[in-house]
């Protein structure tokens, strides 16, 4: 029998520090998209472990207001790990206490940023090209905090320097608890395939969790995820139009039988418990004004679904937004209807 359907967990628990997830999925960290209402929506559809977006290490010793208000977190989305960068190993030693002191579960360290700004200051990515400084870094926040620290990373800056196998060692050497690795390269960015099969290789070779990410889109990629030994599977992009992806997952590893696509009513019953979690953690106007881009996720591939989402991403009311939603569906209904009817008229052979 496939491993994967019908078995109990046990054999695959990932700990870290005191969490213990048995083959989890977990919710990459996402900036602008994993704040605390998307978080706590991917909670209740499954995320095991969730992630904050990336903050500023400098932002925070600075106590700039963007990169503390990144520090909120909820006691119904843990566990959660809040993840900072920088390039400076005693700023992000600083950091660390800080973000420690928001009481996250852990402290995640990103060593993975491939964009400019962030590269330019020795942050994320570039410390591929300096590993003791990576080493260095990893250390030091170990060193700084009481919880446990682990650390997400690229398979190496360019495809001629891969040394992942090499970087895991190091940092287990240095005591991060876990790697999430994103298998792809920093020149890469987020072009070409995942190359997962480096996984089976860290996997050989560390004794800490190994947390494979990169194109997990459907519960069919989850299951080839774990194939490759990895002790937990983190989706990012996939989660955005589709945060079912991690109940559908877990259905399908359970049972091998893969769950029926969500109804409109799902999507929408979804979509206005995420809008009122962004009331209440921004406020009527911010609330709203940030949800906007998650729409074009709820609405992915429904009928009708552009004029509708045209309209819903310039209202500023609830009670519009609730009208509007309200007119959409019995737009679909009459749509529906309508194509019924067209359907029975040609299987009885009349012309249309
Ligand atoms: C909009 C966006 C924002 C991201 N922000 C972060 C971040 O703050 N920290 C991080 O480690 N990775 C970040 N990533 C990378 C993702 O965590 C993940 O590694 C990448 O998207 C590959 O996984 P996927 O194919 O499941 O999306 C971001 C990716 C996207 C698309």
């Amino acid at each position: 029998m496939n491993r994967h359907f019908n078995d109990s967990f046990t054999d695959d628990t990932m700990n870290i520090g005191p969490i213990h997830v048995d083959r989890g999925l977990l919710l990459a960290p996402m900036e602008d998209v994993t704040d605390p209402p998307f978080r706590r929506i991917c909670k209740r559809l499954g995320a095991d472990i969730v992630y904050t977006e990336f903050i500023s290490s400098e932002g925070l010793i600075r106590d700039a207001r963007r990169s503390n208000q990144k520090l909120l977190l909820y006691e119904d989305e843990r566990p959660v790990s809040i993840q900072i960068f920088g390039g400076d190993e005693n700023v992000m030693a600083e950091a660390a206490r800080i973000a420690q002191d928001a009481g996250p579960d852990f402290i995640d360290i990103n060593c993975g940023c491939w964009v400019k700004n962030v590269v330019a200051r020795n942050a994320g990515a570039a410390l591929l090209k300096d590993l003791p400084a990576m080493a260095r870094m990893a250390k030091s926040v170990v060193d700084a905090v009481k919880l446990p620290v682990t650390l997400k990373t690229r398979l190496g800056w360019d495809k001629s320097s891969i040394r992942i196998t090499e970087v895991a060692q190091m940092l287990e050497g240095v005591g991060i608890q876990a790697l999430a690795i994103h298998c792809r390269t920093r020149d890469q960015g987020h072009e070409g395939e995942a190359a997962w099969e480096y996984i089976e290789q860290v996997k050989k070779v560390v004794s800490i969790p190994v947390i494979l990410n990169g194109d997990v889109k459907t519960p069919q990629d989850v299951v080839r995820a774990f194939d490759t030994g990895a002790d937990a599977v983190m989706i990012g992009r996939a989660a955005i139009a589709n945060p079912w992806i991690f109940s559908d997952a877990k259905r399908y590893m359970a049972t091998g039988v893969l769950p029926e696509p969500q109804t409109l009513e799902e999507r929408l019953r979804v979509a206005m418990e995420h809008l009122t979690l962004s009331i209440e953690s921004k406020g009527d106007r911010y609330g709203i004004i940030e949800f906007r881009k998650y729409w074009g996720g709820y609405l992915h591939a429904m009928p009708l679904a552009t004029q509708a989402r045209k309209d819903l991403v310039v209202l500023s009311g609830a009670e519009e937004i609730i009208a509007r939603l309200d007119r959409y569906r019995e737009e679909v209904a009459d749509f529906n209807r309508r194509r019924e009817e067209w359907s029975v008229e040609r299987a009885d052979g009349v012309t249309v």
